[in-house]
């Protein structure tokens, strides 16, 4: 019998190359689209080709033709979408590109696997944003995180939808095509909602994915700030433990069809700011210098996924615990300073590697 192929979409970032890799050596035939527009994909890319084997699709989401194209070629019995523009930052700035890749990008590829492929499973990563600023959860500041006073398990998937911001909109919008598109196509697609997930591979900067921006900062001795007193907490899940739920969803179609899940580390996988930086202090031996501004505006003091839904239909549980994961990461980052330090140029002299893009890259391992 052959064997099953999933489409990644975004596959060459930092969810999607974990994913590639995980799913690729577990006798699934693999292929990752992206369009390669965020750094360190190339260096994802090239880590991805020494272990893996998938096939490559350079393609922008927002062209429909090509998107259609993909589908037409091959015959796919998973889709896991995870391309897109990914900071709210960003998608303040300029929330047309943010809403063509996130929401006319994610309907392109349901349109596609619609008629393309109707029995595919469909994962879209979708995000906490989609419940805005949760105002009717109260919160009280206990030692150096805040703190739910009355959600103990955290947000479950029964919270008021609430987009705010371009990003929480065209994701919003996304989530609910694609729970949609299981009520009335019949495509067994679901949304997951997810928290902060974080872990190997992931080029994290200021505007996001501030686990792994924090890890590598501290290491290369950059500037950090923060934004708010610090102790603003979320959920945090270390990627394994995600792509294992991927995994778990795309077994049992039938459970997971047209249902939104929310995900992440849940209230026994806890970081704020500040935890992050006394973890890497202890780890460095050293203080970290930090600098404080403003809120960011609409910052959550807390979010926490109640994760129950997720164990309950999928007998999912996080598993790697927070001080596991960033000890992964900084081992990560630590095995690859010397990359992540040098200008670009400099990178490229020291070990020209040719990836897809054709651009030279410094290898990340
Ligand atoms: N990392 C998190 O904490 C988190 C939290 C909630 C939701 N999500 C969602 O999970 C998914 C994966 O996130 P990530 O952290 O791996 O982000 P990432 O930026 O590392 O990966 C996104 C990938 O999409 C690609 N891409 C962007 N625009 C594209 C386009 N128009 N066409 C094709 N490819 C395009 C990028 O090159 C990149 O490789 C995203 O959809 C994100 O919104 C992530």
């Amino acid at each position: 019998m052959r064997s099953k192929r999933v489409l990644i979409t975004g596959g060459a970032g930092f969810v999607g190359c974990n994913a590639a890799r995980y799913f690729g050596t577990r006798n699934w035939r693999v292929t990752v689209l992206d369009d390669l527009s965020r750094d360190g994909t190339d260096q994802n890319l090239h880590w991805l080709r020494d272990g893996t084997s998938f096939d490559f699709e350079r393609v922008d989401i927002r062209d429909r033709a090509a998107v259609e194209r993909v589908f037409s070629e091959r015959r796919y019995e998973a889709v896991i979408h995870l391309a897109a523009q990914v900071a709210v930052t960003t998608s303040v700035t300029d929330p047309r590109t943010d809403f063509m890749i996130n929401a006319l990008g994610t309907f392109n590829l349901l349109d596609a696997v619609r008629r393309h492929c109707p029995e595919a499973v469909f994962i879209f990563a979708s995000t906490n944003k989609v419940y805005g600023k949760i105002d009717g959860a109260r919160y009280e500041l206990r030692g150096s995180r805040y703190a739910y006073v009355d959600r103990s398990y955290g947000i479950d998937e029964g919270q008021a939808l609430d987009f705010l911001s371009p990003y929480g909109c065209s994701k919003g919008a996304a989530d609910q095509y694609t729970l949609d598109f299981a009520r009335m196509y019949g495509v067994p697609a679901t949304a997951f909602r997810q928290s902060c997930i974080y872990g190997t591979r992931q080029f994290g900067i200021e505007d996001q994915g501030w686990v792994a921006w924090f890890t590598i900062a501290s290491r290369l001795g950059r500037p950090i700030t923060i934004f708010g007193d610090g102790k603003q907490v979320r959920d945090v899940l270390f990627v394994d433990d995600l792509v294992r739920a991927y995994e778990a969803a795309i077994v049992a179609p039938d459970k997971i069809a047209g249902q939104a899940f929310n995900i992440g580390g849940g209230p026994s996988n806890l970081l704020s700011l500040v935890d992050l930086v006394a973890l890497l202090e202890k780890r460095l031996g050293r203080k970290i210098p930090l600098r404080f501004d403003d809120w960011r505006p609409g910052d959550q003091r807390v979010y926490i996924s109640d994760v129950r839904k997720l164990e309950r239909v999928l007998g999912w549980k996080p598993e790697v615990s927070v001080a596991e994961g960033v000890a992964q990461l900084d081992q990560w980052v630590q095995r690859n300073e010397a990359a992540f330090a040098a200008p670009a140029e400099a990178a490229v002299q020291k070990s020209p590697v040719k990836v897809a893009s054709g651009q030279p890259v410094a290898p990340v391992a």
